[in-house]
């Protein structure tokens, strides 16, 4: 597949390493131009590419900006197929992103970031910690293969991000409809948790909308005062002891 990629940070550039390597044809953009992503693409099939040029054939693009910007991408998925399939990575951290009152109010976060782009997307890739991307991926029916959710509203195109999702080592759960996506928003047991399907299912089911966003405040307080050591093992475990436990 044609796959574009727009942001180039840690999860960004990640999923260009993955789904290259997986055999896509990838286009690499971030906001500074392509000659600062010589380091990301050298060696690598991926291509680097101005913004305004990362969509244009594109099967698949994918958005991994941080939240507020996201409304910077319109313009550029513009210039996508009209079939193209749009993914979302983005997680609102009202503490970096400034506070936003429609989400704050509850609407779920990739429902605001599609009105920001003007085009339905699918949520995938966001409930991981960057660690875990990098290192955690196993093949297909590997016992204890990590599971991510998935949301959106178009079951076809879902199932080609999780396929996506897929060649870049993980599991997906289906958790629903883009209004559902608020049950893997930061602070919820679905997040960043490390989880398999069946404990996915169960965390997933158990989200509370009107406790996420405190246990995000929490959980980022406790990492800013040091108190969770910044490795993939703590990070995860910390979440899963902050965001409750699946099933409970
Ligand atoms: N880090 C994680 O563990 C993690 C896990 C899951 C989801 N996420 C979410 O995924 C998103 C990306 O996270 P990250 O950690 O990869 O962020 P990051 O390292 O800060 O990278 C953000 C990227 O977005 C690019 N960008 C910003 N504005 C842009 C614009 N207008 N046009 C094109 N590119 C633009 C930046 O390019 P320049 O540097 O050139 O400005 C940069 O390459 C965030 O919303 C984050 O919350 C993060």
């Amino acid at each position: 597949m044609n796959i574009g990629i727009i942001g180039a940070g840690n999860i960004g550039a990640e999923l260009a390493r993955k789904l290259s390597a997986a055999g896509h044809s990838v286009k690499l953009a971030n906001s500074r131009g392509p000659e600062s992503l010589k380091d990301i693409v050298e060696g690598t099939t991926i291509s680097a590419v101005a913004r305004e040029d990362v969509a244009t054939d594109a099967d698949v693009v994918i958005l991994s900006m941080p939240f507020a910007r996201n409304g910077e991408a319109a313009s550029l998925v513009a210039h996508a197929p009209a079939g193209a399939i749009l993914v979302d990575t983005s997680n609102y951290y009202p503490m970096r992103d400034g506070r936003i009152d429609d989400v704050e109010s509850g609407k779920p976060e990739t429902v605001w970031a599609s009105e920001q782009v003007g085009r339905s997307l699918i949520k995938a890739w966001n409930a991981i910690l960057s660690q875990t991307l990098v290192e955690a991926g196993v093949a297909p029916g590997t016992s204890g293969r990590i599971a991510i959710p998935i949301a959106g509203d178009d079951l076809a195109a879902k199932r080609v991000v999780a396929e996506l999702v897929s060649a870049t080592g993980f599991d997906t759960v289906d958790a629903g409809e883009l209004v559902d996506s608020w049950r893997f928003q930061p602070g919820s047991p679905a997040y960043c948790t490390e989880l398999t399907i069946s404990e996915l299912e169960a965390a997933l089911s158990n989200a509370s909308k009107d406790r996420s966003p405190a246990n995000r405040d929490a959980i980022m307080q406790a990492i800013t005062d040091g108190e969770v050591p910044m490795t993939r093992a703590a990070m995860a475990a910390n979440n899963r002891l902050m965001s409750g436990p699946p099933g409970s």
